[in-house]
């Protein structure tokens, strides 16, 4: 029932906006944060201001990081990134916004300029200081020849993945481009988040607010259901799977 209702909103709209969470990912192998087993509840999480201030952290997050390499690698688009991929090759995804770091969009088709990561990518790093980009390959050679999380080459400040951290600000660009979005689409979909981490949860209620209807797919229920046209508390990619196209 859910579904045929998903079917007909999406057939009926002309921008639709889709909202991922990592629940999107899970089916590709990669844990979410809040799920029993998900990463939160194994790792507490390191803010930015302990990264910045502490090589202990750093070392601890740069460690975490590598010890999930393989599952990064390995990672393939699940049905709901093929879905919008889809969608958006058909002309009516005009881009996604997503919280996910894992660049699945972008391997689904998503041309890059396409894809707002609201959260960074955990595919490559940067420095903290000057913002130059690092290789995964650079930074675990020199962690390995040095036992610690190397600084950068050009001006000596730490290097971090390309995410954000609690208490790091939010990307300029992305906010605002992920806003125009919101305020311009007629369909909003939520896709695998528990909608509580802030501003990004704030997507949804602002795309509703401006006239969009809101559509939240998610196994377990969220705060912003009450708001929401359509609620399908279902597995993602047996409720996105229909739509993958060509
Ligand atoms: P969460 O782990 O908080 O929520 C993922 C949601 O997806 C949960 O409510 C699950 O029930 C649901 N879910 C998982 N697999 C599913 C499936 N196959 N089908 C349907 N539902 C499924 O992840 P996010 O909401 O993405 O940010 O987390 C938001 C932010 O918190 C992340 O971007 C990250 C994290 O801390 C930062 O680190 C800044
Ligand atoms: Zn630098």
């Amino acid at each position: 029932r859910g579904i045929e209702r998903l079917g007909d909103l999406i057939a009926e709209a002309r921008a639709i906006v889709p909202f991922t969470g990592a629940g999107i990912s899970t089916e590709c192998g990669i844990p979410d944060f809040r799920s029993p087993g998900g990463i939160w509840t194994r790792n507490r999480p390191i803010p930015f201001d302990e990264f910045v201030a502490s090589q202990e952290a750093r070392d601890e997050s740069w460690r975490r990081r590598f010890a999930m390499e393989q599952i990064f690698a390995a990672a393939k688009p699940g049905r709901g990134h093929r879905a919008l991929a889809s969608l958006y090759r058909a002309g009516k995804v005009p881009a996604v916004i997503t919280q996910n770091i894992d660049n699945l969009h972008q391997a689904s088709g998503f041309a890059p300029e396409h894809v707002i990561e609201l959260h960074g990518n955990t595919t490559y790093a940067r420095c903290i200081g000057c913002g130059q980009s690092y290789q995964l390959d650079w930074v675990k050679r020199r962690f390995d020849d040095d036992g610690a999380a190397p600084n950068c080459t050009a001006c000596d400040e730490p290097v971090k993945t390309a995410t954000i951290s609690f208490g790091q600000m939010m990307p300029d660009d992305e906010m605002q481009r992920a806003t125009a979005l919101s305020q311009a689409c007629d369909l909003f979909i939520a896709i695998g988040s528990s909608l509580v981490v802030w501003p990004a949860a704030g997507f949804p209620v602002m795309a509703k607010r401006a006239g969009a209807r809101l559509v939240i797919i998610n196994r377990e229920p969220t705060d912003q259901d009450d708001i929401a046209d359509l609620v399908i508390h279902h597995d993602i990619g047996e409720t996105l799977g229909p739509f993958v196209g060509n």
